[in-house]
């Protein structure tokens, strides 16, 4: 099939590769040229295992080309939008501007049966007013509301291996043809058994954000454990091990520690409160401020704790945060709690240093007044206390005994209760978890 996919960011980039890799030709479009001259020439323009390498394999096909002109999108047949939807400048709710402005300049390029498909993360509604507005500007295209559950750092496998598909079509013989078009586009993972729910756009639209409330509202759970596990002498982890093994609760996502961030769980949780106001249901949605309230807190808690670790005061004291990336596997900044609690103690009088393997460059641009170094001996060296805040393989893997030698005093906290605390204290270090004795 002639694809294109309008957005070529962490979403994008990623859903325009793998439908290549599906078999498709597919071009991608951004209007940022400098991420779009990177793609041309094969490079991933952010840090996502595996894309390079499908890059490479792909654009050796000839199946994959991008472009900074709409008019490329012009005679594909299925159209995906995967513009990013950011939270509004001093608000709650999400910003649509990119969503808003990819539909209009790409309605000049429909024809008559063409099926453009939004993948952005929207507030319930858009669909449908989107299709209204269509049915002005190219009347004979039909939409769809497929949302896309990828995760960063399993981009690639969340795409050609997703968990399932939702089809938002309108209702009718132009919904129809819309599922078999996106069924045609996702033959091979279909014919996987990968299940496929087809619903009107409203739910569609509701699935996205209904998951990710779920999965901040499960982190955030087990997060306010961790506070009372702190209050009663109890360990989370153990707490989490035994609650998950219920197999209606699962043991995945209670990893407590300094909460979550990126570009996703923030603020789809609150554009979804806006949006539960808007409609006249935001008491639906009261226990979301709670959640995001638990999430920030984790933030302030771990300065505190930082702050007894170092003696009850963090003038004059260096710190070294290991990891800058709101997650491991990634480059992604956005809202990185690592990166607040890094700032907030900068803040207050410690001299901190971040390193990262991949994240730094974006760091900079976001807290330019940290020092940052992405050789992990330096940064190291000569710190009154190491914070482990984002979990890669590199920090996990640190051997107790040689960090020692390098440090000025062998404090350590572990924020995603990573580390084995035994381990650390028959090294000599003062070792504090999160929620953990
Ligand atoms: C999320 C959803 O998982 C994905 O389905 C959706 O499409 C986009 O948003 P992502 O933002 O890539 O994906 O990150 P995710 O793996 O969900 O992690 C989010 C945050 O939660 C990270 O900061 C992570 O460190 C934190 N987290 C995760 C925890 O603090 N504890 C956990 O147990 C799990």
């Amino acid at each position: 099939m002639r694809i294109s996919v309008i957005g070529c960011g962490y979403l994008g980039a990623v859903h325009a590769a793998c439908m290549a890799k599906l078999g498709h030709e597919v071009v991608g479009i951004d209007v940022d040229e400098r991420r779009i001259g990177d793609l041309q020439a094969g490079r991933a323009p952010f840090f996502e295992p595996g894309l390079p390498e499908l890059l490479a394999e792909v654009q050796a096909t000839g199946r994959l080309s991008f472009s900074t002109e709409m008019d490329d999108a012009a005679g594909a047949g299925v159209h995906f939008v995967c513009v990013g939807t950011p939270q509004r400048k001093g608000e709650y709710a999400a910003d649509l501007r990119y969503v808003d402005a990819a539909f209009a300049s790409l309605a000049a390029h429909l024809r008559p049966g063409d099926v453009v498909v939004g993948k952005s993360t929207v507030p319930v509604g858009t669909a449908a007013r989107l299709a209204a507005d269509l049915a002005g500007t190219a009347p004979e295209a039909v939409l769809a509301w497929n949302p896309e559950f990828l995760r960063e750092g399993f981009a690639v496998a969340d795409t050609l291996h997703p968990d399932r598909f939702v089809y938002g079509v309108p209702a009718g013989g132009t919904g129809t043809a819309a599922a078999a078009a996106l069924d045609e586009v996702y033959a091979a993972p279909l014919a996987d058994g990968t299940p496929r729910l087809v619903t009107d756009y409203a739910t569609a639209e509701l699935v996205k954000t209904a998951a990710n409330s779920f999965l901040a509202t499960k982190i955030s759970f087990i997060n306010a454990m961790a506070e009372l596990c702190d209050a009663a002498g109890a360990d989370v982890t153990v707490l989490a091990d035994a609650i998950g093994l219920d197999e209606r609760i699962g043991r995945r996502f209670l990893n407590a520690g300094i909460g979550f961030g990126g570009g996703c769980l923030p603020k789809d949780i609150r554009a979804f409160m806006a949006r539960a106001g808007e409609l006249g249901a935001d008491q639906a949605l009261t226990f979301l401020r709670e959640v995001d309230a638990i999430n920030m807190r984790r933030r302030t808690r771990v300065v505190e704790m930082t702050r007894e670790l170092c003696g009850g005061s963090l003038l004059g004291k260096r710190i070294t945060v290991l990891g800058a990336a709101f997650k491991p596997d990634s480059d992604d900044v956005r809202d990185s709690p690592a990166l607040s609690v890094a700032a907030q103690l900068q803040l207050q009088g410690a001299t901190v240093t971040v390193t990262d393997p991949e994240a730094l460059a974006n760091a900079k641009t976001r807290f330019p007044e940290l020092t940052y170094d992405p050789v992990p001996e330096t940064a190291i060296a000569g710190a009154h206390a190491l914070l482990l805040l984002t979990e890669w393989r590199q920090y996990t893997s640190l051997d107790p005994a040689a960090v020692g030698a390098q440090v000025a005093e062998r404090n350590i906290l572990d924020g995603r209760n990573v580390l084995d605390p035994a381990a650390w204290r028959a090294a000599g270090w003062k070792y504090k978890g999160i929620g953990r004795p």
